[in-house]
């Protein structure tokens, strides 16, 4: 399979084809998703879209499942901050 990028918070991971952006992340250690109103970190917890605890910002997009969201090639992905959500300009 050919491997691919995904950039999280900036860094690149890799990824291959089928992969979701949760199980690329949690393949290369990364497990933070989001963080509550009150700073608490939160991950994969279901990881079959029931829970909402992946959610992330996927290309400016808040509120994305990441457990249910299949990683593309050059996607640009950012931990949540529950008590701010930015757009992305
Ligand atoms: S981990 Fe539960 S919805 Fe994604």
């Amino acid at each position: 399979m050919k491997q691919f990028e995904i950039y999280v918070n900036g860094q690149p991971v890799p990824a291959t084809p089928g992969q979701t952006i949760a199980e690329a992340m949690l393949a290369n250690g990364l497990r933070t998703c989001r963080n509550t109103r009150s700073h608490s970190p939160r991950g994969v917890f279901c990881g079959m879209g029931i829970c909402y605890e992946c959610r992330m910002i996927v290309d400016g997009i808040p509120n994305v499942r990441t457990c249910m969201t299949p990683a593309t090639p050059g996607s640009r992905i950012r931990v949540q901050d529950d008590g701010v959500i930015e757009m992305d300009p």
